[in-house]
């Protein structure tokens, strides 16, 4: 639980929304639209109308395979051409669908026309490369149009896509391109961070020795750091030449609502990255509507989804959300305070966003700069602001509230997972606000907080997050890893409920405060790790015998690593090895691990059967006492 949780406890301001905005908002009626949604079937079948179907469902919900759920029964549609084609014959057709800049202040604009003919091309390509319905690509790309062309195209013609975050490396590659058995990757000559270039070339290239489903490589030329292309191996490509003459356009695979869309790994409190598998039909009812329900929007809006691609977030309202509901989508490469802490408000006032949807490390982090930057600006186009990712704290909340929206928008805190798909907890525009609470479950959600038989726990009392109806955008499964599927989330509380993973309670009004993770995954500025993955990193070091890490909190980053370690005889943890561990870990991971304090121990606390009880050093940790240690080893 990170420690600004606490703070929540006395947190009773309550935010009512502006008139203006419930005059213009699509439901005006909060209750009226919870209340809609109790018909769980009713409310997204209704939801499902709005795309173009091949053939429409027999039903709408299978639960006879409980917990392998199905949506949409033999529905058949295709993402792509709900995302792309069905624009082209409307007066969208010439709208910017995608508009792309970076910290160097470039820009590309794609229409949906343009986008069109991209998505065509590039998904004739694949097909050329052998590609096929139910193969698996995956994507090592930065922050750039190829990515979202490159993820349309995979779903034009029915293979999936595993897109791996540009900030893990080496180690998290070589797992993921494995595991899903991609046989096409895609990279690029770099990534821009920070007025640097990274070179995803190069870790793409040390990770594939140890890949060998890889056929091709498709290579974006992105910003020009010159990089060596293996004409020896014959398998590399590059993007502009895959595409050339590929004129022709590529029919839309005719997909069941049932047929996979993508992987995404994730991580979880044990073991290797979890595959999270999505399918088709009910992830786009899901992540459309609630796009439209929780950011209401409307015909020129100009959406800004500052999450990485690479992540659930990015996949679901940086892409696929906007698309499917034919509004622009700003892709921005960069960082929130380069080349000054001003950078994202200049774009905001440029481009004229209305609605801005981030994660809280974020704010915390331009906080610290100050009021000064976001007053540079004119911020008034802005309707509507967001955050996801971790509890956001209600200072940081505050700093949002009055120095970005002007104490006159609202902040939509949307709860929800990379299992989950799409915002599950939520408010609406009009609903009233708490600073730190995402409110309720969103319309045809149901949730609750309970204890470990199950039980609702009394009001203010904390207990663990569970989701007791299915919803559309919910995972199927962990790829090749049914078992593993049902035993983390469904078999850990009775009730045959989904358990999250979080902890939270619920207050007199029903609304909810996510307390933190009730297991072993860390939340590093908004980034999901699992702390096994840190300390096989740690381990694979020769000097390192044992380690143990937990997440200590941190002001801005939410958490960061701490570390104690077992070296091997005769080793001490001095300032050249702490460097050196460093690198180490951060080759394996990237840098989305933030190391904090090293420490190194005789011993790590274990249980009889030899599992880390990390619990036990967080306790020690935040000075709390040790609980039950009954099953500790000595
Ligand atoms: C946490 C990110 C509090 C939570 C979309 C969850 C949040 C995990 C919030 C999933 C929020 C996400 N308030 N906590 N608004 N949003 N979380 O899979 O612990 O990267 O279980 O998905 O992030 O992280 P993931």
């Amino acid at each position: 639980m990170s420690k600004d949780t606490s703070v929540l406890l006395d947190e009773k301001r309550l935010f009512k929304p502006d008139y203006h905005l419930v005059e213009e908002a699509h439901i005006k009626n909060w209750e009226a639209e919870l209340e809609k949604g109790k018909d769980i079937e009713k409310y997204w079948e209704e939801k499902a109308h709005q795309f173009e179907w091949f053939k429409k469902w027999d039903k709408v919900l299978d639960e006879s395979k409980k917990p392998f759920y199905q949506w949409f029964v033999n529905g058949k549609i295709n993402l792509c051409y709900n995302a792309v084609d069905r624009w082209i014959n409307t007066d969208k057709r010439n709208q910017v669908a995608i508009l792309y800049t970076n910290e160097r202040g470039e820009e590309i604009k794609l229409t949906y026309y343009e986008l069109y003919r991209e998505v065509n091309k590039m998904a004739s390509a694949l097909k050329n490369l052998g590609i096929k319905k139910g193969d698996t690509v995956s994507m090592y790309l930065p922050m750039c149009p190829e990515l979202l062309i490159s993820m349309l195209g995979c779903t034009r013609i029915g293979a999936l896509h595993s897109v791996v975050y540009s900030g893990l490396s080496v180690g998290g590659l070589v797992e993921r391109i494995n595991d899903s058995k991609a046989k096409v990757l895609l990279t690029a000559d770099g990534t821009y961070r920070r007025g640097k270039i990274i070179d995803l070339k190069k870790i793409a290239d040390e990770a594939l020795l140890q890949c060998p489903t890889i056929e091709t490589v498709v290579l974006v030329r992105h910003t020009g750091n010159p990089i060596k292309i293996s004409e020896l191996s014959g398998r590399e490509i590059l993007y502009t030449t895959l595409l050339e003459g590929e004129n022709e356009l590529c029919p839309v695979e005719e997909m069941d609502a049932e047929d996979p869309l993508f992987i995404l790994y994730t991580s979880g409190s044990t073991g290797k990255p979890k595959g999270v598998l999505h399918t088709t039909g009910g992830y786009m009812v899901g992540v459309a509507t609630t796009l439209q329900n929780v950011f209401d929007i409307h015909n020129g809006d100009l959406w800004w989804c500052t999450g990485d691609i690479g992540w659930i977030t990015g996949h679901s309202y940086l892409i696929y959300g906007p698309l499917l509901l034919g509004t622009t989508t700003l892709v921005y490469e960069g960082a929130p305070d380069y080349p000054d802490p001003g950078a994202w408000w200049k774009i905001v006032e440029k481009y004229g966003v209305t609605k801005l949807y981030t994660a809280p490390t974020a704010i915390r982090h331009l906080m610290r700069y100050g009021n000064k930057y976001p007053q540079l600006y004119d911020l008034s186009s802005l309707k509507i602001l967001g955050s996801v990712g971790e509890p956001i704290n209600p200072e940081a909340w505050m700093w949002f509230y009055k120095n970005v929206g002007k104490e006159k928008i609202p902040i939509m805190d949307t709860w929800w997972q990379t299992e989950t798909g799409m915002h599950m907890i939520a408010p609406l525009p009009v609903s009233p606000l708490k600073p730190g609470s995402p409110t309720r479950a969103l319309p045809g959600i149901e949730m609750d907080v309970v204890d470990e038989k199950g039980q609702r726990v009394p009001p203010g009392k904390g207990g663990y997050l569970v989701i007791k109806k299915p919803w559309p955008a919910m995972l199927r499964t962990l790829y090749k890893e049914e078992e593993r599927y049902e035993d983390t989330y469904w078999k850990q509380i009775p009730g045959g409920v989904y358990m999250a993973g979080d902890m939270a309670r619920i207050d007199e009004d029903g609304y909810i405060w996510i307390q933190g993770r009730s297991d072993d995954v860390l939340k590093i500025a908004g980034h999901r790790i699992g702390t096994s993955e840190v300390e096989s990193a740690f381990v694979s070091h020769p000097l390192v015998v044992e380690a143990a890490v937990i997440g200590k909190s941190d002001p801005i980053k939410g958490q960061v690593i701490k570390s104690f370690l077992i070296l091997k005889e005769g080793h001490k943890l001095n300032t050249a090895l702490i460097e050196d561990l460093q690198k180490h870990v951060r080759y394996e991971m990237g840098p989305v691990a933030v190391l904090g304090e090293m420490v190194q121990v005789n011993k790590l606390p274990k249980t009889r059967s030899g599992k880390i009880m990390r619990r036990i050093l967080r306790a020690q940790e935040e000075g709390k006492d040790l609980g039950d240690t009954s099953t500790l080893e000595d």
